[in-house]
């Protein structure tokens, strides 16, 4: 059974997965087919670089370097974005948060405090060889942030974005040097969170070293399965 875009019941998911394994792009199908509010922490944060506010000014330096913003901070740009989405009886989708045990455990008390909860957490697995190749080819559109592949997916003409014509650009942290810090950052980190969640019956590993229509349908397979067995 698919999942209609307009069925309203709720479904609270997270994308988790280390840098470069695809959240954004999966994030983008799963949007389309299932009516998820993409709540991503990275995106945010760009945002908030662009606009060069006080949070952006201090992100800047810490995203350059390839670690992660505190804890605190990310809760509070978070919170209201969850609350949000859930009180409106909307789906949220995470991705890029949590990424520490301390985010963890503030998003389950958050969702607990709305009367709410998470219905499943689907790990993109990938080869470390694969995220190098994927975050060195990656390009992004500087206005709305549309995610390209110099190979897999270029933008049809050059340098312009498809969907809003803006300019597409590398990210300042997709350098070799700075994707090695941030795979450290990641396995210190966020890795931990694959362990708290091991036992909670939520935790969904998705091959994901594989073509994104082929990841896409495994994720919706699993969503499905959810849907039908009465979780969501
Ligand atoms: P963030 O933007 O979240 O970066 P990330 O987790 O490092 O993830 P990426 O955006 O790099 O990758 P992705 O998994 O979305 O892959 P994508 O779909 O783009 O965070 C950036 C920084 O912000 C952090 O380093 C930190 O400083 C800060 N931050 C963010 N959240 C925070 C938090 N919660 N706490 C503290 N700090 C935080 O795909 C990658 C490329 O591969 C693309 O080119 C794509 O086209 C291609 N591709 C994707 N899937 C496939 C496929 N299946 N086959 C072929 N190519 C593919």
């Amino acid at each position: 059974m698919s999942q209609a875009h307009n069925d309203p019941t709720p479904m609270n998911i997270l994308l988790l997965g280390p840098p470069g394994s695809g959240k954004g792009t999966q994030a983008e199908r799963l949007i389309e087919k299932y009516g998820f509010t993409h709540l991503a922490t990275g995106d945010m944060l760009r945002a908030e670089v662009r606009e060069d506010t006080e949070l952006g000014r201090m992100a800047h330096e810490i995203m350059a370097q390839g670690k992660l913003v505190h804890d605190e901070i990310i809760n509070q740009m978070i919170r209201n974005h969850i609350a949000r989405v859930v009180q409106a009886g909307g789906r949220a989708m995470l991705d890029g948060y949590p990424r520490t045990l301390g985010q963890l455990e503030f998003l389950l008390n958050c969702m607990s405090d709305l009367g709410s909860e998470l219905h499943a957490v689907f790990f993109l697995d990938v080869s470390r060889e694969t995220l190098l190749e994927r975050m060195l080819g990656r390009m992004i559109c500087r206005n709305c942030g549309a995610v390209y592949h110099q190979r897999n997916k270029p933008p049809r003409n050059d340098m312009t974005c498809d969907i809003c014509q803006g300019d597409v650009e590398r990210r300042v942290d997709d350098t070799k040097e700075k994707i090695e810090q941030r795979l450290i950052t990641y396995s210190e980190q966020t890795e931990p969170i694959l362990g708290a969640l091991e036992s909670s019956g939520l935790l969904y590993r998705i091959q994901a070293d594989r073509d994104a229509p082929e990841v896409f349908a495994e994720i919706c397979r699993e969503l499905d399965r959810i849907a039908v067995a009465g979780k969501a």
